[in-house]
């Protein structure tokens, strides 16, 4: 097959949620229609203390959470689909971020009774700057939420994106009967098990189903349907593949409902690996040379061998184990013997792969996030990975004095990996770590101690607002103190950590002359 061939092949995608929208159990019904599963349920039991096949660290047991983002992946009819997880705790990390950097496109799950939560939002911001298409799943249908027209206001307006409904639900809860597949232009009836019937409209006339089409529910979703039709956005694959607009679904993952109606529909229209832009200009998924960029780092995998992993996303050409590649940033060459594929937590060797594919490589301690690699002569960066502004600081110390050669090593080289980010206080020189999730500190400490032999200690400085200042003027230190605090990021810009939006507005009015910026 040619590489051209194998590209159209792949889909590859992330699916974002906020923590219970029901990301889990969804995967789960996705895996289940790639066979990769025999039941539903064994992926992961936070509570009953089974543990996901993804959860690698010790950490990871102890919080009963997924720390590390895994690669899942399956055939389906003939195509090789992707899914990039991301972890879906309140205290999510960068990963969660950079992840999103290497999928083409996203399933955005919205819990019908809460409506748009915070780490939905979040994330959602980073697909749109990013222009990465997003398909939306509303979850748990089977239960009383809010009205489905209230949910499209409410994704149209907190998150300014165009909505249109693929299908349109029948009541809800225990009322609900099924949904208007308007796509495939039949209504598909919820039996209250995991059998769906598949009516198509032109026999919905029919008297044997007039049990259904008499009741109010349905007729009033009827009239709610013809409306769409009329007078709603028309459907655009264009906007949606520009990020513009999102494909609606309603469903329920643990019924389940919908969700192959939603995954057939989606897998049809979601793109395939794109053209990427680099410092040189675009580069074509399908052109012969292997490139790619690492947008994950991750260390301790197996703590038995103590390794570190990078994870690279593949945007052109063909990886082939055992190839030799050159590291953009320096000029080296490697050669990729180690080359693995990231399946929960088994590795299967992968002996080759192509745009849109995620490997794991042996990392001899060379490579940093944000790294590309390339086959050949050619010389090119791909787009810088966006840093994310923390928002969550802490001061870190070592608890033994006499470990600080460790201490600062250790904090460079997680630092470096982007494990967290590191800043420096302007007036006692003191390490200041930012994170944007506390989920950062622990594996910070859990590594600090396992890896370097150091034990931590952390004074929290807690939530703040960074905003950095203009590296060209020089800085009246007296301005500042701990409400507004005066530090330097790791390449010697200085930003304020301001205490709270308060704190933020009476520094601007106070002095006007000198200028804030946010990153991002
Ligand atoms: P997450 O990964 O996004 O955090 O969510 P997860 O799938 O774990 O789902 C969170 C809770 O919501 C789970 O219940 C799950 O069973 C439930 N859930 C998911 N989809 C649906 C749905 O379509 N309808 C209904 N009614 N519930 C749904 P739990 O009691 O918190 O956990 P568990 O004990 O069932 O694992």
């Amino acid at each position: 097959m040619s590489i051209k061939e194998e590209v159209q092949k792949r889909k590859t995608f992330a699916i974002i949620s906020h923590p219970d929208a029901g990301k889990t159990t969804l995967t789960e019904r996705l895996l289940l229609v790639g066979n990769l599963i025999r039941t539903a349920g064994t992926v992961k039991g936070k509570k009953s203390g089974k543990f996901a096949t993804s959860d690698w660290m010790e950490i990871e047991k102890q919080r009963g959470i997924s720390v590390t983002s895994s690669v899942m992946n399956f055939q389906y009819n003939d195509l090789q689909v992707n899914i990039l997880d991301t972890p879906g705790h309140e205290d999510f990390s960068e990963d969660t971020y950079r992840t999103l950097t290497a999928v083409d496109s996203v399933v955005m799950i919205i819990d019908a009774t809460k409506g748009i939560e915070a780490q939905t939002l979040k994330l959602f911001k980073v697909c749109r700057m990013r222009g990465i298409p997003i398909f939306t799943f509303i979850n748990k249908l089977d239960r009383e939420g809010k009205e489905p027209l209230a949910l499209l206001e409410e994704i149209e307006e907190v998150l300014d994106i165009e909505t249109y409904p693929m299908n349109w639900p029948v009541g809800m809860g225990k009322r609900f009967l099924g949904i208007f597949d308007r796509h495939g232009k039949q209504f598909v009836k919820f039996n209250g098990n995991e059998e769906e019937t598949y009516i198509p409209y032109e026999d919905l006339e029919k008297d044997e189903h007039q049990e259904i089409t008499s009741q109010t529910a349905f007729e009033a979703a009827q009239d709610e349907v013809a409306l769409l039709d009329e007078a709603g956005d028309q459907f655009s694959l264009e906007a949606v593949l520009s990020g513009e607009q999102t494909p609606v679904f309603f469903g329920s993952a643990l019924a389940p409902f919908g969700v192959d109606i939603f995954f057939d529909t989606f897998i049809s229209m979601a793109p395939t690996p794109q053209p990427r832009k680099t410092t040189e200009g675009m580069v074509e998924p399908d052109s012969p040379e292997f490139s790619g960029f690492i947008f994950k780092i991750q260390a301790n995998m197996n703590p038995a061998h103590r390794d570190r992993i990078a994870f690279i996303r593949v945007c052109s050409g063909k990886f082939e184990r055992g190839m030799s590649v050159k590291l953009s940033r320096t000029g080296k060459v490697f050669k990729l013997s180690q080359s693995q594929q990231i399946v929960a937590s088994t590795r299967e060797t992968v002996d080759e792969a192509y745009a849109g594919d995620i490997i794991g490589i042996y990392d001899p301690n060379a490579y940093q996030i944000g790294d590309t690699l390339i086959e050949g002569r050619a010389q090119f960066n791909y787009d810088e990975l966006p840093q994310f502004p923390p928002e969550l600081f802490k001061k870190v110390t070592a608890k033994n004095v006499m470990k600080s050669k460790q201490f600062k090593k250790g904090i460079e080289q997680l630092v470096q990996e982007g494990a967290i980010q590191l800043f420096r206080d302007k007036r006692t020189e003191s390490y200041i770590l930012g994170a944007v999730g506390e989920l950062q500190y622990d594996v910070f400490k859990y590594r600090m101690e396992n890896e370097y032999n150091v034990d931590v200690m952390f004074d929290t400085i807690g939530e703040r607002i960074p905003r950095w200042l203009n590296s060209d003027e020089k800085v009246n230190e007296s301005l500042f103190d701990e409400r507004k605090l005066l530090v330097r990021d790791r390449d010697g810009n200085n930003l304020v950590l301001f205490q709270n939006q308060f704190a933020l507005n009476w520094f601007k009015e106070n002095n006007p002359k000198i200028e804030l910026f946010n990153r991002l």
